[in-house]
């Protein structure tokens, strides 16, 4: 299929309004397009951002298709969306010839992390081994084949580690298992793994692939910490983890931006989940590479551009949970000040224990305390 570029001043909608869409918005009125975000979220991050803001549930369909109708091009910076919203866009797809990129079928892919494994699984990138648990859980048999501890993880609507839990011996989890009847799980064993990656990638319109090289990816209480780019990890592995995602970019006939996250135990990489937007572990390349991955979205929706090289140096990403910055007025002051730095804050209006309130950059390889001040 041949999609003709989108111009700007052209209208980019975006599916959520959370910081995501704050900085996909950034690097769209950089080029001169206006966004529209859709959320049930007012006055949100993408709106202060500078887009127009349209408001409702997502089920609300005579909303969603005010703002469908207002749009030339449609993405995502926000997934978990219900599959009645799904198939409304893709009759908009087929009916009123809407550009949506990723489709809604690579959503309902990443969306469902049974799914997504059994995707993985398909075109071979290796994942940890799980045991599908659906309604009743009658067989228990088949739990001899996972190995504890393990992870029970719903299948859908997780984020940031909410909807997991981990069972250290069977006999736990079998205690457990009385009380629940309507199953939509998995039970992943857990991987002692050495670290975890990322590799972000994007595919446009006609089919050329860019990726970022891997980096490492640090998790407090089950939020990203740290990321260091790129990982420190052999050439082998590094080339490794993005023929994964070349390969799953091709695969799953992507056109956008996304987020593959993996285990790295010994010389293994075990595939964890990917995301269908930029991700949290690509913040970094807002300010060390020539292009963002909120740049890459607006080019892969657009499609002004075919093919480009991409360039990063070495950098880390904070993220600033929670109050963890913003108790004191003066760390913000020295944040701004330090040439080393560059501060990215989401105008989230409260401050609340695990909201992700912006993220710093630090130019420059990793070392200890970079972020005490
Ligand atoms: N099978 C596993 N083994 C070890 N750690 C895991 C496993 N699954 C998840 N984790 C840890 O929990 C984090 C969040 O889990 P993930 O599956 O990525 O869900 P989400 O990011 O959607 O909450 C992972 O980045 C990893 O640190
Ligand atoms: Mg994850």
């Amino acid at each position: 299929m041949i999609y003709r570029p989108i111009y700007p001043p052209s209208i980019l909608g975006v599916m959520g309004s959370g910081q995501l869409g704050r900085m996909f918005t950034h690097s769209a009125a950089k080029l001169g397009y206006q966004v529209h975000c859709y959320s049930p979220i007012f006055d949100s991050p993408t709106k202060y951002a500078g887009a127009t803001e349209f408001v409702g549930k997502y089920t609300d369909l005579n909303k969603l298709g005010e703002f469908l109708d207002s749009v030339d091009a449609l993405t995502f910076e926000f997934e978990n969306i219900p599959e009645e919203a799904l198939l409304f866009i893709e009759e908009y797809i087929e009916t009123e010839g809407l550009r949506v990129f990723p489709s809604p079928k690579v959503i309902r892919i990443s969306n469902n992390r049974e799914t997504e494994k059994n995707f993985f699984r398909k075109i071979g990138i290796p994942v940890t081994n799980f045991l599908s648990l659906q309604g009743k859980f009658t067989d228990i048999n088949k739990l001899s084949d996972i190995k504890f501890p393990a992870i029970l993880k719903t299948n859908q609507f997780g984020y940031d580690g909410k909807g997991q839990r981990k069972y250290s011996t069977r006999e736990e989890f079998l205690t457990d298992l009385i009380s629940i009847t309507n199953f939509d799980h998995i039970l992943e064993e857990e991987v002692p793994f050495d670290i975890e990656i990322s590799v972000i990638g994007a595919r446009f319109p006609n089919g050329k692939i860019v990726t970022y090289p891997a980096s490492k990816n640090i998790h407090k209480n089950h939020i990203l910490d740290l990321t260091i780019h790129p990982a420190n990890i052999s050439e082998k592995l590094k080339k490794e983890a993005e023929e994964h995602t070349k390969n799953l970019l091709e695969k799953i006939d992507y056109i956008g931006v996304l987020g593959l996250e993996f285990f790295l135990k010994d010389d293994l990489l075990l595939g964890n989940e990917f995301a269908p937007r930029p991700h949290n572990s690509g913040h970094f390349t807002m300010d060390s590479a020539n292009f963002s991955q909120f740049d890459l979205q607006v080019l892969c929706l657009t499609g002004i551009v075919d093919d480009l090289s991409l360039k990063t140096f070495p950098s880390v990403m904070k993220n600033m949970v929670g109050d963890e910055f913003f108790k004191e007025k003066e760390t913000l002051k020295k944040l701004i000040e330090n040439s080393e730095y560059y501060i990215h804050l989401y105008q989230k209006k409260e401050v609340i224990s695990g909201r992700k309130m912006g993220h710093i950059n630090y130019l420059g390889e990793f070392k200890d305390n970079l972020f005490l001040f």
